[in-house]
C-alpha cells in the first residue's frame, strides 16, 4: 500500500472541492453517501446529473475543483479527445478520475498516461469512491490538520467552561462540524454537568492510551454527546493529585487530531503547563475576561504571555468579555477596555444568569433555549469565522425572529 493509500484510510482530508458528472444514479447516490464519511468532514462534494460535456462547459467559466470525477458509456477515440478538451479547461492542480462500463488494461493504461488518477468500472460502490477519492486528494493536496482552538479564563469563574461548551455545540449543530471537545483540568473538570454525563475516565488514563496508540481503549473514552459532538468523558481523576505532563497531552491531542476537524480544549483549571502547551499550539486561542478590573489586568498580562510564546504575534488571539452588565457601575468601559488590551474584543456576552446558570442547572443545552441559540449563532460563533471559515451572515438569527427580551438584547449587540 502506497503511502497515500495508507493514510487515505485513517485521516481527516483536508479542505478541497470534488465534482462529480454522471447521469448515472448509482454513482450520484454514492457520491453523497461519501460526504457523510467523517473524513471527508472538510470537502465539498457536488454531484451533478451530466457528462464530459457538461463539465467542459462548466469550467469554461468556473474554476476547476481539486477533482473531477467523470462517468461515460462509450470509452472510444471521442472521449478520450473529449477528456483531453477538459484538460484544456482545468487548472494544473485538478485531478481527474474516470468511470467507465467495463474493465479494460489497455484502456486503463492510456488514460493513466493521459494523467487521470484511476479508471473506475461501474457500479461504483461508495467506500471504493471514497478511498478513491481520498487517496488523490492527499496526492494532491497533502495532509492539513484540524484546527485546534484552547478556551482560557483571564481568571477562574469567568465563565470560560460555559463558553467552550456553548462553541462545542454551536460547531457541531450550528455549522454541523464534527468536532471532540476536551477539558484539561482533571478532576476540577465540571464538563460532565455542563454536558450531561459521568466521567468515566481519568486524564492519565487517556494519555495512556495515546501513549499506546490504543485507539480502542480511546473510542471507549468518549461521550458521544451528538452526531457531531464527541466529548472525553475525563473528570474522574481525584482533585488534589498530580495530574499529568503537558507533553502527554499534547500526544493525546495529536491523536484526536487525526479524526476530529475541530478540536476545542477548555483549559480553564488546567494547570500553567498544560496551558502553555495548548495556547502555543493552538490555531485559535479564546481568552475569556470579565469587564472588572482585576480580571482585565489579568487578561491584559495573560495577553502578552501569550502574545510571546506565539511568535510575538497576536494572529489567532481572540478575547470575549463575558457578563457585561453584572455589576454595570464597576465594569470598565467597552471603549477602555480595548484601549487597555490594545486588542478589540470580538464579543460581549451579557450577564444572563437565567439563561446560564438556568441551562447549566436544568441540565438544558444554551442552543436550545431561543436566546441562547441566537447567542450562540450571533455573538459566539462569528468569534471563529476566520478560523472555521463560518459564514456569519448564512447563520446568523434575525433581530425580528428573537426581538422579545434578551434576544433582541443580543441582536444588537451582535451589531455593534
Ligand atoms: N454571561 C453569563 N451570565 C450569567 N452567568 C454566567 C455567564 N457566564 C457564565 N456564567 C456562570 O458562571 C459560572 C462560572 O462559569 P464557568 O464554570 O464556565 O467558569 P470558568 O471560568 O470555567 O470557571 P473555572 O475557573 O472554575 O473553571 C457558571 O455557573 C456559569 O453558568
Ligand atoms: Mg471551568
Amino acid at each position: 500500500m502506497s503511502e497515500a493509500e495508507n493514510q487515505a484510510t485513517s485521516v481527516l482530508l483536508p479542505g478541497s472541492r470534488v465534482a462529480v458528472y454522471s447521469k448515472d444514479k448509482k454513482t450520484l447516490e454514492a457520491a453523497q453517501a461519501v460526504e457523510k464519511d467523517w473524513r471527508f468532514a472538510r470537502v465539498e462534494i457536488q454531484s451533478e446529473d451530466g457528462d464530459i460535456e457538461t463539465a467542459i462547459a462548466t469550467y469554461q467559466d468556473l474554476p476547476s475543483p481539486d477533482l473531477i470525477i467523470v462517468q461515460t458509456e462509450t470509452v472510444d477515440e471521442d472521449f478520450t479527445e473529449r477528456l483531453g478538451g477538459l484538460a484544456e479547461h482545468c487548472g494544473e492542480g485538478t485531478a481527474a478520475i474516470v468511470i467507465g462500463p467495463k474493465n479494460d488494461v489497455y484502456l486503463y493504461r492510456q488514460l493513466i498516461e493521459m494523467g487521470v488518477s484511476d479508471y473506475l468500472v461501474k457500479p461504483v460502490q461508495s467506500e471504493i469512491l471514497a478511498d478513491v477519492i481520498a487517496k488523490t486528494v492527499i496526492e494532491r493536496i497533502g495532509i492539513t490538520g484540524s484546527r485546534l482552538i484552547a478556551f482560557v479564563g483571564a481568571k477562574g469563574g469567568v465563565g470560560t467552561s460555559v463558553i467552550a461548551q456553548a462553541m462545542a455545540w454551536g460547531v457541531s449543530e450550528t455549522l454541523g462540524q464534527k468536532a471532540m471537545l476536551l477539558d484539561g483540568s482533571g478532576g476540577w473538570s465540571t464538563l460532565g454537568v455542563g454536558i450531561g454525563f459521568e466521567p468515566s475516565t481519568t486524564l492519565p488514563e487517556a494519555v495512556r492510551a495515546a501513549e499506546n496508540q490504543d485507539e480502542d481503549s480511546i473510542a471507549r473514552m468518549l461521550f458521544t454527546a451528538s452526531e457531531h459532538l464527541n466529548i472525553l468523558a475525563s473528570g474522574g481523576d481525584a482533585m488534589l493529585e498530580q495530574v499529568i505532563t503537558p507533553a502527554q497531552y499534547e500526544n493525546l491531542l495529536d491523536m484526536l487530531m487525526v479524526k476530529y476537524p475541530v478540536v476545542m480544549v477548555d483549559l480553564s483549571a488546567s494547570t500553567p503547563g498544560l496551558k502553555n502547551a495548548v495556547i502555543t499550539r493552538a490555531h485559535e486561542v479564546i481568552l475569556v475576561s470579565t469587564p472588572t478590573l482585576p480580571a482585565l489586568r489579568l487578561a491584559r498580562s495573560l495577553l502578552h504571555e501569550m502574545k510571546e510564546i506565539r511568535g510575538d504575534s497576536e494572529e489567532g488571539i481572540e478575547m470575549i468579555v463575558n457578563m457585561q452588565g453584572m455589576a454595570p457601575a464597576n465594569e470598565v468601559p467597552k471603549a477602555d477596555i480595548e484601549k487597555a488590551m490594545e486588542l478589540k474584543p470580538s464579543a460581549f456576552i451579557p450577564f444572563n444568569p437565567k439563561l446560564f446558570i438556568g441551562s447549566e442547572s436544568e441540565g438544558k443545552r444554551l442552543i436550545d433555549d431561543k436566546a441562547g441559540a441566537a447567542l450562540v449563532s450571533n455573538s459566539l460563533l462569528p468569534v471563529l469565522k476566520t478560523v472555521l471559515a463560518v459564514d456569519v451572515e448564512g447563520i446568523h438569527v434575525s433581530e425580528e425572529s428573537s426581538s422579545s427580551g434578551i434576544g433582541g438584547l443580543i441582536g444588537k449587540l451582535a451589531k455593534k
